[in-house]
């Protein structure tokens, strides 16, 4: 049984898509906690609803808030195994990543390398790309490095956007395959079918 701890930092669809595989015994794996940076969020509120532990972060002395030397406890004391960013629009700190090297992914809904990097997140991405006049688009999951969206990618899957009107459109497809394509990789990686080999992903 894999361990997750997920972060997040809004409405919680792709959060509440692992919940959904995991009810369904598609996904054998336990969340133990949900980390977000917000004091509020739609995440939240799922999380509670599954009785599952919520914590909000903070870089500063924040009343409500933990520091992230307290989620790196956290992480360590619930045993967890895998660490999934779930539409969390902060950057992890470096100490995280290094202690869970290779056991962080992260979802973004377009097609890395490109639209990706420092800013570029939810509606950024796609008005972006709706304006880059690109006629596919689609969701990445990789693994988290200390740069934005640069970890090697695991999987990804591409949706036609060549007849769409705008970047709403583009959002509601490109979700659409999230919700697919996070838990694969989550079942994929706690069946330990996902091998790194120097530099691709190979998922088995
Ligand atoms: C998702 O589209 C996710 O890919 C994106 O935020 C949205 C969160 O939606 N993440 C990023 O843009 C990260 N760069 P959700 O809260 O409904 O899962």
């Amino acid at each position: 049984m894999l361990n997750l701890a997920v972060f997040v930092s809004g409405r919680g669809s792709n959060f509440q898509s692992i919940l959904e595989a995991i009810s369904s015994k598609v996904l054998e794996a336990q969340v133990k906690s949900v980390f977000t940076d917000k004091e509020s969020c739609g995440a939240m509120e799922i999380a509670e609803k599954y009785s599952i532990p919520v914590y909000s972060i903070s870089n500063t002395d924040k009343p409500g808030f933990i520091s992230y030397k307290e989620v790196s406890e956290l992480l360590l004391k619930q045993q967890v195994d895998l660490i999934v960013l779930a539409g969390f629009l902060k950057k992890l700190p470096d100490t995280v990543v290094d202690e869970y090297e290779n056991r962080i992914i992260n979802i973004h809904p377009a097609l890395l390398p490109c639209f990706g990097g420092k800013g570029m997140y939810g509606m950024n991405v796609h008005r972006a790309v709706f304006n880059s006049s690109a006629k596919v688009s689609g969701a990445t999951v990789h693994f988290v490095d200390k740069i934005y969206d640069n970890g090697k990618i695991i999987a990804q899957e591409a949706v036609d956007i060549s007849d769409v009107g705008s970047p709403e459109e583009i959002a509601e497809r490109v979700l659409k395959i999230e919700h697919k394509l996070l838990p694969f990789v989550i079942k994929k990686i706690s069946e330990k079918k996902v091998v790194i080999s120097e530099n691709r992903v190979i998922v088995h």
